[in-house]
């Protein structure tokens, strides 16, 4: 079974006493993980530390705190960014990148990502590595050509082992944020295709690679796209930020 995950992107939201409470309240659940599945939490980059002091004290093995973005340079003069090895050093383990708003808003390309992901894996974080098309993409019926440009031109240079340690996240753009999320036939669909892409260069290895839906998932939602065969869990916004909707989210796991 391919590990399935569970994943929170607070993006810009809660104060630290509100990211504090949360946390408190989503990891005091009486909830034992299967062995394959794993939560994830990505919260902002000033409450990374405080979230890992906190993780730290539960002892819980198979959850893990997740930076939101890394820069593509190892260090230098970049005032304002975050490298893979600052998180490295204070024990973050995971880094979502190419997020549909890093790429929108900050203008993060597939080559911009692709370095990203490099240092990601130089410093031994797992990359949450994001793709998805926008609604005109999705009305023309060309999301296919336009998901697999991604993944190639941001991981086909990856070798088989770098490939393995990368979980990818479908995110149609159409659905974030807006209520209207995939139906299950959609995700399936995709992830199956995608899934193909990546076989198509690395085999068999693309069995083994967690594919996260991203897009308004619900409590309500979540067990029915959970479910499907190429479905490997969530990455979940605004239902992550409030802790039974989360913790219904994370029941859902296959
Ligand atoms: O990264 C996850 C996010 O983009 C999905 O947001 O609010 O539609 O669950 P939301």
């Amino acid at each position: 079974m391919r590990k399935q995950i569970a994943a929170a992107n607070w993006k810009m939201n809660l104060t630290l006493g509100q990211a504090e409470k949360l946390l408190d309240e989503v990891l005091a659940i009486d909830w034992t993980p299967k062995a394959h599945q794993e939560v994830v939490f990505a919260v902002p980059a000033p409450y990374l530390y405080p979230a890992l002091t906190k993780l730290r004290a539960t002892g819980r093995t198979q959850v893990h705190i997740s930076s939101q973005n890394a820069y593509s340079e190892k260090s230098g003069a970049y005032t304002g960014e975050t490298s893979a090895e600052m998180l490295q050093s204070i024990g973050v383990t995971h880094v979502i990148l190419g997020h549909s708003e890093r790429r929108e808003y900050f203008g993060e390309t597939d080559h911009v990502l692709a370095k990203k992901l490099d240092i990601a894996l130089a410093h031994g974080l797992t990359p949450i590595f994001c793709c998805g098309e926008p609604l005109t993409v999705r009305e023309a019926g060309t999301q296919n050509a336009f998901v697999a440009k991604q993944i190639e031109h941001s991981l086909f240079h990856l070798d088989d082992a770098q490939l393995r340690k990368v979980v990818i996240a479908y995110e149609p753009i159409w659905a974030i944020g807006t209520g209207k999320t995939a139906t299950s036939a959609q995700a399936q669909e995709m992830h199956a295709f995608l899934r193909s892409v990546l076989a198509k260069k690395y085999g068999a290895t693309a069995d083994h690679i967690s594919i996260l839906y991203g897009g308004s998932v619900k409590a309500a939602n979540a067990a029915e796209i959970f479910a499907c065969p190429d479905v490997d869990g969530g990455l979940v916004g605004g239902a992550s930020l409030i802790a039974k909707e989360f913790e219904a989210i994370i029941r859902a796991l296959k």
